[in-house]
């Protein structure tokens, strides 16, 4: 059975984003964007700002457990981060090695940590030692820092530290997120360890996921970008995978799910400036999957009154299918 999870993307897949598209089907595990440890252990109420579901049993309201992700490169205090967070619920730890921003990078974390396999052997070791057995520890790699020469390495370290899991990226640092990935690294990784994996990266839609498959001989995969640009993904890859292939959402579907989301930040008190950049954050990504999204972005992007955005949005809505934003549902 194919597990798909919903990949952490900080800045852009919060609590809200977790509870709308494990609603909406199709993901089995979703993981928090990561949360930074440099210096101290975090009081609880960080932990319950990245992960309000920890107050939910480590699950969103419709059941998808939430692994906590931390990133760090002292080992000792992602430990001690690491072992609170299992204390406060979490149904799993996951390490961010993957993490491309120059600040975290120049801080010797993320995946600046991929040079040296030695560095991820000691922190997931310290992780798992900290967090009590029953607790998974996973990490998250992608194929290496400036070239792939250390990917099965750092592929068995993970494994050599105690880790249950290990997700990668198949890409490297300096590749950051242009296509292609490289899911063939994906084989060789799979070959090399024996420990549960996930693969990612660039499954946009069901051709995309059945040559991912076909490629890294996974039976686990996280999705990014793809499933924000279409929040049924998951839902269809589930249903092409048992041979009951669905169409894609309607437009009015996915706008409904911005206007769910603009409800879920409205009773969390967010401002208006910050619902109106997730909005057309959001709506940036589902013009790469619906062709409606491109009229939709360039109507949306330069207003800042949140509900001027919303009424546009429902005025989206109230259309005929083929009026809506001018681009004819054929298109898709
Ligand atoms: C805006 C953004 C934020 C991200 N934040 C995180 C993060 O907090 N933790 C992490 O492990 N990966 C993070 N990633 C990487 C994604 O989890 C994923 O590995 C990457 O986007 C490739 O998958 P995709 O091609 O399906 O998008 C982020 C990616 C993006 C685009």
């Amino acid at each position: 059975m194919t597990q798909l999870v919903l990949a952490p993307m900080e800045g852009l897949v919060d609590w809200r984003v977790r509870q709308l598209l494990s609603a909406t089907g199709g993901f089995d595990l979703c993981v928090t964007e990561f949360i930074r440890v440099s210096q101290n252990l975090f009081p609880a109420h960080v932990f319950h700002r990245y992960c309000p579901e920890l107050l939910n049993g480590g699950k969103t309201l419709s059941g998808t457990p939430v692994l906590v992700q931390l990133m760090g490169h002292d080992p000792e205090l992602m430990g001690e981060n690491a072992a609170f967070a299992a204390s406060l619920g979490a149904p799993g730890i996951d390490i961010n090695f993957g993490c491309p921003s120059k600040t975290v990078n120049k801080h010797e974390a993320g995946a600046s940590l991929l040079k040296c396999p030695d560095n991820l052997l000691r922190i997931v070791s310290a992780v798992r030692r900290a967090v009590p057995d029953h607790i998974p520890v996973s990490a998250k790699i992608r194929l290496g820092y400036a070239d792939k020469e250390l990917f099965l390495d750092n592929a068995r370290a993970v494994e050599a530290a105690g880790a249950q899991h290990l997700t990668v990226h198949a890409r490297t640092k300096l590749e950051g997120y242009k296509p292609p990935a490289h899911w063939e690294y994906l084989a060789r990784i799979r070959d090399a360890i024996s420990i549960g994996m996930t693969g990612n990266g660039e499954i946009w839609d069901e051709a995309d996921y059945a040559k991912c498959r076909d490629i890294s001989g996974c039976d686990s995969f996280m999705i990014g970008r793809g499933a924000i640009a279409a929040p049924d993904l998951a839902n269809r890859i589930k249903a092409f995978e048992n041979g009951t292939p669905k169409p894609k959402e309607c437009w009015a579907d996915v706008l409904l799910m911005l206007l769910s989301y603009c409800d879920l930040m409205d009773e969390d008190g967010a401002s208006e400036n910050h619902q109106a950049g997730r909005i057309k954050q959001w709506m940036a990504l589902i013009r790469k999957s619906h062709a409606q999204g491109n009229a939709c972005f360039d109507e949306i992007k330069r207003i800042r009154d949140i509900g001027e955005l919303r009424a546009k949005l429902k005025s989206d809505m109230a259309l005929p299918e083929n009026q809506r934003t001018a681009v004819p549902v054929a298109a898709e």
